[in-house]
């Protein structure tokens, strides 16, 4: 295999496919980490993904991600808005991180405008549903590629 990319899906996603479907779909947490399987798949490279409603655990996770991954993929959920200890273990694992969000953030309450770990992410993708976790793992693995890393 490829590159290896840790998936994180932060507090709530757990809920996926009943959580407020008007907003963030049908697709349940498992659709989203089969279509990313499969993407990952296409793409020759390796995705691991953990969901937790914990914010320790989701700075656990990328902290140890530094020993294993290539990059990151992130749905923060709401601790987008105001986890410094995400941004802070982003930052300091210093691996290349794609911000997703299933919905349009930049379209909703003023509060979701703002993220605090997009600033030190490659880029952000949002609006998609589904479709955001692909197109930033395929964003990531673009980038991984130019950057010249070796898998
Ligand atoms: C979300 C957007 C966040 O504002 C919200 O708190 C979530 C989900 C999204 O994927 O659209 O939990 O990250």
């Amino acid at each position: 295999m490829g590159y290896r990319i840790l998936v994180l899906h932060g507090p709530n996603l757990n809920l996926l496919g009943t959580r407020e479907p008007a907003v963030y779909g049908t697709a349940t947490l498992q659709d989203v980490d089969r279509a990313l399987a499969a993407e990952a798949e296409a793409l020759g490279v390796e995705v691991r993904s953990l969901q937790s409603n914990h914010e320790g655990a989701i700075v656990d996770a990328v902290q140890e991600a530094r020993t294993w991954a290539d990059g990151l993929v992130l749905n923060p959920g709401a601790l987008t808005h105001y986890s410094i200890a995400v941004r802070d273990a982003v930052a300091g694992v210093a691996l290349p991180a794609v911000e997703v969000h299933l919905s349009n953030v930049h379209a909703r309450e003023g509060f979701r405008r703002r993220s605090v770990v997009a600033p030190v992410c490659v880029g952000q993708v949002c609006g998609f549903g589904l479709d955001s976790y692909l197109l930033g793992l395929r964003a990531l693995v673009g980038h991984l590629e130019r950057s010249g890393r070796h898998a």
